[in-house]
């Protein structure tokens, strides 16, 4: 696992973008899996501009959201799927034969975790999957005493995740269950990068460098995978060891 640090959340998202440019241009028909949330909006609006901008072709790229809220419609602005289709899948118009997400209203929760599995399995493996890290080091909604070795799967949330998550919505809502990837869909990425900003993020990812691995703290997942990059900004890496960390040029 390396660890990149940026100055700023612009310099991170450009990073990051520039990450998914350069597979796209490398593999035209790549797999891609990406977190919805705070962390990765402005890597999503630079990726766009980018892309735009270079002409680059996404209607061949696959596209797997990483999770979502179970209950949530998905023209609620504070869903997963809202954010994807704003954010990345309609502005790079990816062709919808080529996107999965989950359907959190689904009468049939299991069958939409089979279904994500055999997409995947189909599809995959996963060439780059870039995940967010909750205030209580969850990836997705793999919450902490998480089992390591589970594919898609229901979750019930915890109480950070239930509170910390309404900042997503406009009004206060009933937040339980997620749906979401699991740990071995996230060891069987070819690329995983974990990135997080601001000084609020800075105890969370000092655990899930610093800590021993262990599903007490999901996030620590991280240091198991051969092909891992964390990269945040100088704010987040604040509380990390020197020694763990490489500072990054931009
Ligand atoms: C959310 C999502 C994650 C996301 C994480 C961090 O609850 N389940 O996929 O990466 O928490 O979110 P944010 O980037 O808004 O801090």
């Amino acid at each position: 696992m390396e660890v990149k640090i940026y100055n700023d959340y612009q310099g991170l998202s450009a990073q990051v973008a520039d990450h998914v440019i350069d597979l796209v241009k490398q593999n035209p028909e790549a797999v891609l899996c990406m977190a919805s949330g705070d962390t990765p909006k402005l890597c999503c609006q630079l990726l766009v501009q980018k892309a735009t901008s270079e002409n680059i072709d996404f209607s061949n790229v696959t596209f797997i959201g990483l999770d979502e809220w179970v209950g949530i419609d998905a023209t609620n602005e504070g869903s997963c799927r809202f954010f994807f289709e704003k954010n990345l899948l309609d502005p790079l118009r990816f062709r919808q034969s080529n996107v999965r997400l989950f359907n959190g209203l689904s009468d049939d929760l299991d069958g939409e975790c089979e279904r994500m599995d055999a997409f995947i399995k189909g599809a995959g493996p996963i060439d780059l999957m870039i995940v967010g890290i909750g205030m209580n080091g969850h990836i997705g909604f793999n919450e902490p005493g998480v089992s390591f070795d589970l594919y898609a799967h229901v979750a019930e949330l915890d109480k950070t995740t239930t509170s910390v998550g309404q900042k997503y919505f406009n009004t206060a809502i009933r937040l339980d269950r997620g749906i979401t990837l699991g740990f071995k869909h996230l060891m069987e990425s070819r690329k995983l990068i974990l990135m997080a900003n601001g000084a609020k993020k800075a105890g969370v990812i000092k655990k899930a460098v610093e800590d021993e691995v262990s599903n007490i703290f999901p996030a620590t997942v991280i240091q198991s995978h051969s092909n891992a990059v964390v990269m945040v900004d100088k704010d987040a890496a604040s509380l990390l060891q020197n020694s763990l960390s490489v500072a990054a040029n931009k």
